[in-house]
């Protein structure tokens, strides 16, 4: 049997119109408009493509967007004298910086130097801490989304077994911390797990987050399982035309899993309506407001 389709441009289509009315009685009843503040350093397409994306969404979820674009050659100075002022700014709510950063930049440090109650990436230490410790503060979009998705497949994640696969601060780590706070049993696999396929086979819930395109065999997913695929890959296809693959060998993970997310079209656009969703509550907390119920 083919497996449910995770549909993330519909899940993020109905929680971004959640954002929009949330968004606009926040101005109606409150006179307050959240404001994100994007920061691209340089020219990597493909941060331009994503700072693109997430300015437009921005706007269209009736939020105030600041964008701010630094040269390649931007001294680390320059970018943490840009912070300060974003940090100071009553109408920047979210600042997000783009990442990577050109390498005369440490990210370690510029991700420190912003106000972590403004980091709607969920990055700062302070923010990773809280969310480890179980504690409130806001949490990485990506992670986020993935725990979103699962979630419309079933009504409680307590007591899955859910594999993670990938230890990244961005999406590894975080997610796991979700699926705890979730009272998911959680196994995070990684590069030195001995036989991945054998741990991979015990989850009802698999979050796939090791970018490595089509890793992950059909022959690993339990019959059934719910798998969440974090992988966005440009592979040569066919005539040597660019495709995009996730981390999941997708067309034969489908007859095995219960529910799969596809690429493009699941994870991403959870990324972005998440953002909206942070930059929203980080604004009424900034408020004395508390977060919304999305
Ligand atoms: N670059 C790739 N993904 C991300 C993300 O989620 N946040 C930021 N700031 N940069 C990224």
């Amino acid at each position: 049997m083919s497996a449910r389709i995770i549909d993330g441009k519909t899940i993020s289509a109905d929680l971004r119109g959640k954002v929009t009315d949330a968004v606009h009685r926040l101005r109606r009843d409150r006179g307050i408009v959240p404001g994100l503040a994007v920061v691209l350093v340089g020219n990597n397409p493909a941060s331009r493509v994503y700072v693109r994306n997430k300015s437009k969404a921005v706007t269209e979820a009736g939020l105030r967007s600041f964008d701010q674009h630094m040269p390649e050659d931007v001294s680390e100075a320059e970018l943490l004298d840009l912070i300060a002022r974003l940090n100071a700014d009553a109408q920047v709510n979210g600042i997000l910086i783009q990442l990577p950063l050109p390498p005369q930049i440490n990210a370690d440090k510029i991700i420190a130097a912003i106000d972590p109650d403004k980091d709607v990436d969920g990055f700062h230490p302070l923010n990773a801490g809280r969310l480890a410790s179980g504690l409130p503060g806001l949490v990485p979009c990506t992670p986020l989304g993935c725990v979103r998705l699962a979630k419309t497949v079933h009504a409680s994640l307590a007591g899955l077994e859910a594999v993670v696969i990938g230890r990244s601060n961005i999406v590894g780590k975080p997610v796991a911390q979700l699926l705890l706070a979730e009272n998911a049993t959680v196994t995070i696999a990684h590069s030195k797990t001995l036989d991945l396929p054998a741990v991979c086979a015990r989850a009802d819930l698999l979050v796939a987050a090791l970018g490595r395109p089509e890793m992950v065999l059909g022959a690993w997913i339990k019959p059934g399982a719910t798998v969440i695929d974090v992988g966005i890959n440009r592979i040569a296809g066919e005539h040597g035309r660019p495709r995009i693959v996730g981390d999941v060998a997708h067309a034969e993970a489908r007859g095995i899993a219960g529910a799969i997310t596809p690429v493009p079209g699941g994870v991403g656009p959870m990324t972005i309506a998440c953002l909206l969703l942070n930059t929203l509550i980080a604004a009424c907390m900034q408020n004395g407001l508390p977060a919304p119920k999305i």
